[in-house]
């Protein structure tokens, strides 16, 4: 089965869909989505927005703030644009009806409430109390339904980028060089893989957290944009700048539940079980200091002590104030006994951001010809070595905005057209496997082989021996997919072995520490060799074992 439109949407998050919504205003589009429309990161994003909407920030300062965060190897280019067009990109957020909480001014007008998280210098988190992500999701997905030209199918898994290599004349490829035509997709409701075909398709398919054991991330973050590009021949960079979250809730039923860094720029503070409050004993801005900072703190910590966890004390804070302005970590808390206005919160670090992924320019072009990235998925330079926090719903607006005024001027310029002979999925001579054990134990092997030696603190004994074992089970991985029909499970799988290997590739390349990646056995920044990225490209392909 064949669908054709002007635009191919993957993913179903903030850079998608903002993306799916401006190109409707030109062509056809068509957005596949994992699984039901919101399920995406955004949609469980807290804190909210960062953006320069008060009258003592500045965009020097939100640009000053993303450069130290980023540890030397952000583009300044990229942060620029960002910082610059944030404003503007939120009041589109709100006109398309995202409603985000307000405050009453003294004189009596209302005005955005501007929440503030680690490493920024001022108050500039645009939010909707600590549901921001859920709220940004009903908003867009409402528009795009509403849009005729939008059409959307969920409960499909791309599973591999349609290029060239596809074609049945293969002399074409010399003509044309690598240029995407869509994806094939399994259809998970009926079993049957689908072809999307477009003049120009856009990658958004958001992290991948579930390659580690213990994320904040959703099941659907499991890398497969970043896979299918690599598979394609797409640059891909900065995989080992993978930002662990400092404060996800310690408890057996709700192990990945986040508890919002907003909660310490509301004034939270981070104790050991006595009670001795660690944080300014590790940097000036004390609970505030940059992620990487704290979750390094956090792990020291645990490691001298022994204990299990932290605690995260806002128990100074009034009730009320505490209850309203996080109502859903209060009550989620609460219905697991704890009251967050009485007690310390139990928290430990967990994988929630990867910074690094498709290589794009400042337009969300990747290498590939007709292939966009944007959101979570791209590695477009603003993040550096770590991603300041609230950037990255940002990010994934801005970008979007970008690569749809480019896209729209591709699809406009297309000379010629999808080429008629792209063969339909090939499953010939693949079976119905019984093994699905073996699938998932694959996927808590790599997962917790990832969280014990590719982790917060790294050494090259750990990564090597990582490399080896995620080799053999990849390779594993590969033999059984080529012999069994695709399910979603596999699909995943197979994503995730390619993510982990890369993740490795790159940590072990980095001689040095840097943002998210500290590794003992170099453990200082290095400016001389290292401030640069790690970009896994064609050239580098050919000379490494990848
Ligand atoms: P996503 O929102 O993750 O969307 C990806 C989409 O792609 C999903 O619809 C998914 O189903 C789909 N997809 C994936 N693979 C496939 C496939 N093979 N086939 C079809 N569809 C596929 N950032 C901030 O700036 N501020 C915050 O306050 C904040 N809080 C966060 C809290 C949590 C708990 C988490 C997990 C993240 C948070 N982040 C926050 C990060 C931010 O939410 C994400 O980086 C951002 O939402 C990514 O948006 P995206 O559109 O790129 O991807
Ligand atoms: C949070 O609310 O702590 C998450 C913010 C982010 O990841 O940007």
């Amino acid at each position: 089965m064949s669908h054709i439109s002007d635009f191919l949407v993957i993913g179903s998050g903030i850079a998608g869909l903002s993306f799916a919504l401006k190109a409707a205003q030109r062509g056809t589009v068509t957005i596949i989505t994992k699984k039901h429309d919101t399920e995406s990161n955004t949609n469980y994003a807290q804190g909210g927005i960062a953006s320069v909407m008060a009258a003592d920030d500045s965009f020097d300062l939100h640009i000053q703030d993303t450069l130290v965060a980023g540890a030397g190897l952000c583009h300044r280019d990229a942060v620029e644009i960002v910082v610059r067009d944030g404003p503007q990109r939120i009041q589109e957020l709100i006109a398309w009806g995202a409603r985000f909480t307000k405050k009453r001014r003294e004189d009596g007008m209302e005005e955005l409430s501007l929440g503030r998280e680690g490493g920024h210098s001022r108050h500039r988190i645009v939010h909707t109390a600590d549901l921001t992500g859920q709220e940004v999701e009903r908003a867009l997905i409402e528009a795009v339904k509403s849009h005729p030209n939008i059409r959307v199918y969920e409960h499909h898994v791309a599973i591999d980028l349609i290029t060239e290599h596809h074609l049945r004349d293969k002399a074409q490829m010399r003509e044309r060089g690598t240029t995407c035509w869509g994806v094939y997709a399994l259809n998970t409701t009926t079993g049957v893989v689908e072809k999307f075909l477009a003049k120009a398709t856009l990658l958004a398919t958001g992290g991948a957290g579930q390659v580690y054991l213990h994320t904040t991330n959703p099941s659907i973050a499991t890398g497969d944009g970043v896979a299918m590009a690599y598979r394609a021949g797409a640059d891909v960079a900065n995989l080992e700048f993978m930002q662990f979250h400092p404060t996800t809730l310690y408890h057996p039923q709700a192990r990945s539940f986040l508890i919002s860094e907003a909660v310490r720029g509301y004034g939270a503070v981070l104790r050991t079980q006595d009670g001795r409050e660690f944080m300014p004993e590790y940097h000036p801005l004390g609970a505030l200091a940059p992620r990487d900072v704290v979750a390094r703190a956090i792990d020291r910590e645990l490691k001298k002590s022994g204990d299990s966890c932290v605690y995260l004390d806002v128990t100074h804070k009034p009730a009320d104030e505490t209850r309203e302005r996080f109502p859903n970590i209060y009550q989620r808390c609460l219905a697991l006994g704890l009251d967050i206005t009485k007690a310390w919160i139990p928290v430990v670090p967990a994988a929630h951001y990867m910074c690094g992924g498709i290589v794009t320019d400042l337009n969300g072009c990747t290498s590939i010809r007709g292939l966009y990235a944007c959101g979570e998925v791209a590695c477009t330079g603003l993040h550096g070595a770590n991603r300041l926090a609230s950037n990255s719903l940002l990010e994934g607006l801005v970008f979007s905005h970008h690569a749809v005024m480019h896209g729209i001027a591709f699809v406009d310029r297309h000379t010629t057209s999808i080429p008629p002979d792209i063969p339909e999925w090939n499953d010939e001579g693949t079976f119905d496997s019984e093994e699905w054990v073996l699938i998932a134990h694959d996927r808590t092997e790599i997962q917790t082989l990832m969280w014990d030696y590719v982790g917060i603190v790294r050494s090259n004994a750990r990564l090597i021996r990582a490399q080896r074992r995620v080799r053999v089970i990849a390779e594993e991985i590969e033999e059984f997919y080529k012999k069994t029909v695709v399910t979603p499970e596999l699909i995943e799988l197979r994503n995730i072995a390619t993510v982990a290997s890369l993740i490795i590739e790159c940590a072990l390349t980095r001689k040095e520490s840097r943002g998210l990646h500290y590794n003992t056995d170099y453990p200082y920044a290095d400016d001389v060799h290292w401030k640069r990225d790690t970009t896994i490209s064609a050239e580098w392909r050919k000379r490494s074992s990848v």
